[in-house]
Parts: structure tokens; sequence; C-alpha cells
């Protein structure tokens, strides 16, 4: 399903954790009751979570992971990188966050056989995008080593390939995904390929997607203050001039964002 051209609606739910779990050091797992959300979430969408107990600190932007549009819920696995995410962390199931979202542009999932390429947390928003897939996505992973590719088994029911590269060879192929990236796309059918994780990774997958006449889509990640589209913090240079990560995006085509992408 395609978010282009559409007012896309926003809710602002108080949320009940229902369920908190540390997946590896400083990466939690976090299921909230948001049935609006729910409803309305596409793969590559984020949300603007409270803070418990942190009125001077910022809503935090987490991407969306999964949802249950039948049961309501919405799952974001983010990992603690300052004193928000920490507070965050910290909350029990039982306490409430105030969730406003869906925000943001997601990918295009009309495709036939996509390839999603995930380092590290990128592995959130690409999660939602397998799970909405009915396992025509194959995933390609990687990690800087086994303990941080726990996304296997999470990944592994929704998904019709799964590949994966460590920095150290603890784990699937010894190497980057850009070490693989080449030999699959030629010797697969995929159609597209949506990539997110950190900068560089991003721009070469692009680059490398472009060589094999793939279309690409990138989620980029930026400093976000206001999450709405009306402080400009976020905002990033492309071929169609200065566009918002928060509102334009986090999804744009590789191609308007770097210059050796199509
Ligand atoms: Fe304020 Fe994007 S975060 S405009």
């Amino acid at each position: 399903m395609s978010a282009e051209g559409t007012t896309l609606p926003k809710f602002v739910e108080e949320a009940a954790i229902t369920a908190h779990e540390r997946l590896i050091a400083g990466v939690y797992r976090m299921t909230l009751t948001s049935p609006a959300v729910a409803a309305h979430a596409l793969p590559g969408q984020f949300v603007d979570v409270s803070v418990p107990h942190g009125t001077s600190i910022l809503r935090r932007p987490l991407g969306i992971a999964e949802v249950s549009r039948t049961e309501g819920w919405i799952r974001l696995i983010y990992r603690t990188v300052g004193r928000g995410t920490q507070a965050l962390a910290a909350a029990r199931p039982g306490a409430y966050v105030s969730v406003l979202g869906p925000l943001g542009r997601g990918f295009h999932t009309d495709l036939g056989h996509p390839l999603l390429v995930g380092g590290g947390m990128g592995l959130t928003p690409l999660l939602f995008f397998a799970a909405e897939s009915a396992r025509t996505a194959s995933v390609l992973m990687g990690g800087r080593t086994k303990e941080e590719l726990f996304w296997e088994r999470i990944y592994a029911p929704y998904v019709r390939g799964l590949f994966m590269t460590t920095d150290d060879g603890s784990h699937g192929v010894k190497g980057f995904v850009t070490t693989v990236l080449p030999d699959l796309l030629a010797g697969g059918d995929y159609d597209g390929v949506a990539v997110c994780g950190p900068p560089a990774m991003m721009r070469r997958v692009a680059a490398i997607a472009a060589s094999h006449g793939v279309s690409c889509e990138v989620s980029l990640e930026r400093h976000m203050a206001c999450g709405l589209g009306a402080c400009l913090s976020c905002a990033v240079d492309t071929k169609h001039g200065r566009r918002k990560v928060c509102k334009d995006g986090p999804v744009f085509p590789a191609g308007e964002v770097y210059d050796d992408a199509s």
C-alpha cells in the first residue's frame, strides 16, 4: 500500500504498556495498547512517545516494529540512547504513556519480492514491512556480532528468505550487507529494495541497487524535535529542495537523496 498523496490521520492515545522486555543490552521491546494508531499505521511510519516522569524531555520518535489491527496494539523496538529513552526503558507494564501517531510517510510495499536490507535499529521499521508482506519479502540483516542479530528469530515467521552478515563472522557471512548484496540482486527476482541503517550503509546499498536496476527506498534518521513538520530540525537536502524527514519522510526514494542512486 502507498501513503503517497494522501492526508494521513493522526491520533493521540493514552496507551497502556502491556509488555516491556529487554532483548539485548540497551535494546527493548515495548507493546502498547493503541488501537487507533494500530488501525492506521503503515510500514515505515513512527510514533512520538511521551517519556514517563520526564516532563522536561520532548517526546521520543520511535519506529513502529509491529502492529495488531485486530487486537489494537503496537510494538516498538528501540535502543536507549539518552535520558529520554532510558526513562522509557524503566517504565513497567501497567504504566501509561502518550502516543502520537502514526507519523511520517512510509515505504511503498506493493512489490512482488521486496528485499529488506537493515542494520542495527534500522531493522525496526523493516520488521513492520516484513510483517505486512505475507511472506513475500526477504531480509538481509547485518550486525557486528551474532548477539546483534537477535532479529533473526523475530523476522523468521514473516519472511521468505533470510540472509545475515556479521562483521566478525560469528553468524552468517563474515562482512557487511554490502558484501553479499550484489550476488543476491544478481541471482534473485527482487523488484525493490528498502533499506534502513547507518548512513554509509544506506548510501552504498542504494548505489548497488541502482547498478542492478532495482528501485530503492531509504528510511532516513535525523534529530527530531517537534516530529510534526513545524520546527525544521530534521530538514535534509534532496533533489527536490529541503525536505522534512518527520513529515516528507522518513522514507524517500534513494534517488531523491543520493547522487549515485536511482
Ligand atoms: Fe520538527 Fe521535523 S522534527 S520539522
